[in-house]
């Protein structure tokens, strides 16, 4: 099973890959998680885009193709993956297929978590996750969604195997909704699940 997970900061993108993962038994693999420990670490990625990180900025696009390709064809080859905030640009999504495709690890599914501002800007002021939680760094993380993430999202309105749900109810609600849209998609044999 091969997933994507497409949503605003604080959408649950992250939450909801957890659940999934642990679910199907597929990997979780995040974008934003790697890239925090490539900081923590001090690598030479992880010197190379603190400052993209910490401002809320994207991170140059070779820059994450590059760190995916192996977890995910790896994780794609035993069980599957979910992607959380990868792609979340047009571009990223054509490259990322240009990778996948010919060796058949394409997605399967996308699922945009959608969730209004106020409540974004709720979620992330309470958890404080660290130098991008901030106010007016959250401002820029939604600004940088709306223009760069918003029109990934027009570019795969309509393919059969994406589809939205309400996330503002309860992680638990939300999975099962997730789990049901799945469910009728004829990509998966998950009906016993
Ligand atoms: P990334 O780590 O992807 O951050 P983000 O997109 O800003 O999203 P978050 O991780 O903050 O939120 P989430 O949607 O995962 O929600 P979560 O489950 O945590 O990216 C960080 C940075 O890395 C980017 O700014 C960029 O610099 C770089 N980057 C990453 N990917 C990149 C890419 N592809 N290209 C270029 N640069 C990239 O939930 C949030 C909070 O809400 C939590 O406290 C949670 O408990 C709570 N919550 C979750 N679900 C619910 C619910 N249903 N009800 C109530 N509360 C909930
Ligand atoms: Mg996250």
């Amino acid at each position: 099973m091969r997933l994507l997970l497409i949503g605003a900061p604080g959408a649950g993108k992250g939450t909801q890959a957890e659940r999934l993962a642990g679910r199907f038994n597929i990997a979780h693999i995040s974008s934003g998680d790697l890239l925090r420990q490539h900081v923590r670490d001090q690598t030479s990625i992880g010197q190379t885009i603190k400052a993209y990180v910490d401002a809320g900025d994207l991170v140059p696009d070779s820059v994450v193709l590059d760190m995916l390709r192996k977890p995910v064809v790896a994780a794609a080859e035993s069980g599957g993956y979910v992607l959380d905030g990868f792609p979340r640009t047009v571009d990223q999504a054509k490259a990322a297929f240009e990778v996948a495709h010919p060796l058949g690890v394409e997605v399967q599914a996308a699922v945009h978590l959608d969730v209004p501002d106020e409540e974004l800007i709720r979620r992330l002021l309470a958890r404080g996750r660290g130098s991008d939680d901030s106010e007016a760094v959250i401002t820029h993380r939604l600004q940088v969604y709306r223009e760069k993430t918003i029109p990934l999202l027009e570019y795969y309105a309509g393919r059969e195997w994406m589809f939205a749900v309400d996330g503002t109810r309860s992680p638990g609600q939300v999975h099962e909704d997730i789990v049901a849209r799945l469910r009728k998609m004829a990509a998966f044999d998950i009906s016993q699940d």
